[in-house]
């Protein structure tokens, strides 16, 4: 198999992909010193050096509410650079894996969002991401966009962590329980991207495969719901919690405002990717409670 290229070494999934690729073949990560995506000559130098026939690109600029006031630099990362690396997939025959988000949606719809659904982003960085797809789509290129949810792992910084860290901490929480979605680790968006890999290297016909795909974890939940699974998770993984569940009060959107405006419901309906790769997905609960457990309590 030829070079497989991945952005954002560092980042959660950019860090799994490098454990679910490497039996693969060659693969290069480049962290945002070697391929810096705000940086066009960055990108295609290191584009022309590796010549990969395979990118893979989970490095955006994630910081949601931060982008409210940075509109520039998350465009040039999520929106300009997703272009840039198509255009010279396009150009140099290289499949592109590119990564979304269900910040695309308004969150208004009451059932799961399709990939066909009517996008209306409603922050700089849903709008960013939107941008970037876009680009990805009008280079001509052969690609997967993989759109995902609250992504968690194991490495690096997310929700879970942040709430793990308070329930030792805290003695009570408030947790918003009007949004809905399907915590989805890195890991498990890792391994399915390495299963899309290898049903396109071993397609007669990988052009049928280009497209946008949903990939979550099946189920949903609540961010409260989420908090009291991950409470309850570490309580019997021997975590010491000064946070019991009684303690942990669900709140609306209303009472906890950030600058950036999050869908209500974040539902992604999987059904398309399960059947044209193949792919099974586990209950969300499955990847949250592997991550509790490797991130083991301190043993007295
Ligand atoms: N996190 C979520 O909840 C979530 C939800 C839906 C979709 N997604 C999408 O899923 C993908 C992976 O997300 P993630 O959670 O793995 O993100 P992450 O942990 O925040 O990692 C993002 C990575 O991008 C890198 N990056 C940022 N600016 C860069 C630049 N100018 N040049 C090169 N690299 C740059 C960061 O580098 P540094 O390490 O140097 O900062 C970091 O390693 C992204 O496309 C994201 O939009 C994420």
């Amino acid at each position: 198999m030829s070079t497989i290229l991945v952005t954002g070494a560092n980042g959660q999934v950019g860090f799994e992909l490098q454990r679910s690729l490497g039996a693969m073949g060659k693969v290069i990560a480049l962290t945002r010193a070697e391929m810096d995506l705000a940086n066009e000559a960055s990108m295609l130098a290191a584009l022309r050096e590796q010549k990969p026939g395979i990118i893979v690109n989970p490095a955006a600029y994630t910081a949601v509410d931060r982008a409210e006031s940075d509109r520039e630099p998350a465009m040039a990362v999520n929106a300009a650079a997703p272009g840039i690396i198509a255009r010279w997939a396009a150009d140099h025959g290289a499949f592109l894996i590119h990564y979304s988000t269900d910040y695309v949606f308004d969150g208004t719809k009451a059932e799961p969002y399709r990939e066909e659904d009517a996008v209306n982003p409603q922050s700089v960085y849903g709008e960013s991401k939107w941008r970037g797809e876009e680009a990805v789509r009008a280079s001509g290129a052969r690609h997967a966009i993989l759109r995902t949810s609250w992504v968690y792992g194991h490495h690096g910084s997310n929700f879970l962590k942040t709430i793990l860290r308070l329930a030792q901490e805290r003695t009570a929480l408030n947790v918003v329980a009007d949004q809905v979605g399907a915590p989805t680790s890195a890991a498990l968006i890792a391994d399915a991207t390495r299963t899309v890999i290898e049903r396109i290297a071993a397609s007669q016909a990988p052009d049928g495969l280009s497209g946008t795909y949903h990939l979550t974890a099946q189920g949903s939940t609540s961010w409260h719901g989420y908090a009291a699974h991950i409470v309850r998770t570490a309580s019997a993984e021997g975590f010491k919690l000064a946070l019991t569940l009684d303690a942990l009060k669900p709140i609306s959107t209303v009472e906890y405002p950030t600058p950036a405006k999050r869908p209500a419901n974040s539902r992604l309906d999987c059904t398309k990717l399960m059947e044209r790769f193949g792919i099974a997905l586990p209950e969300w609960q499955a990847g949250v409670d592997d991550v509790v457990a490797r991130l083991q309590p301190a043993k007295d």
